[in-house]
């Protein structure tokens, strides 16, 4: 290698290292992350005790179990998954989500267990 070549390869060198360390120095700015969607942040930490009815947790497709529950309103229900009641954690074990993220959750979960139920057929009635 002649003096010239390693001169070269030492300036590329330094400079790639500068490079590398400013897209490190950029990738390490704090950045707002995408919110994940309220059906993923359900299938990944709701589910787990939702899906099954997990400890006494109402289950997503029982309606029953669900019903005393929205009598309660939209931001009750919010405050709740955020703090945690009873059996279920704080933010539902998800530490890294985001009160909006949680909210979205809910959200998720209630277009599911609100879906309007039919309406019931006239009632059979004695016949007077
Ligand atoms: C470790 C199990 C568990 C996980 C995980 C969990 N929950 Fe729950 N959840 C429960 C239990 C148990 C209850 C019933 C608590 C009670 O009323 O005593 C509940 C109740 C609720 C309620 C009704 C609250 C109320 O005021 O009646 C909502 C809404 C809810 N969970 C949403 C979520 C959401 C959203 C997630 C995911 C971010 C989640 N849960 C994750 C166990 C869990």
């Amino acid at each position: 290698m002649t003096r010239y070549s390693s001169i070269i390869l030492s300036v590329t060198l330094v400079l790639t290292s500068f490079v590398s360390l400013a897209a490190f120095a950029v990738n390490a700015q704090p950045t707002t992350k995408p919110a994940r969607d309220g059906q993923a942040v359900y299938g990944r930490y709701c589910a787990a005790c939702h899906g099954r009815g997990m400890r006494g947790a109402p289950k997503l497709t029982d309606a029953s179990a669900w019903a005393p529950r929205l009598e309660q309103d939209k931001a009750t229900l919010y405050a709740h998954s955020i703090q945690g009641i009873g059996w279920m954690p704080t933010r539902g074990g998800c530490s890294t989500c985001t009160d909006e993220e949680i909210k979205a959750a809910v959200d998720y979960l209630l277009t599911i267990v609100a879906r309007p139920t039919p309406v019931p057929a006239e009632p059979i009635r004695a016949p007077q």
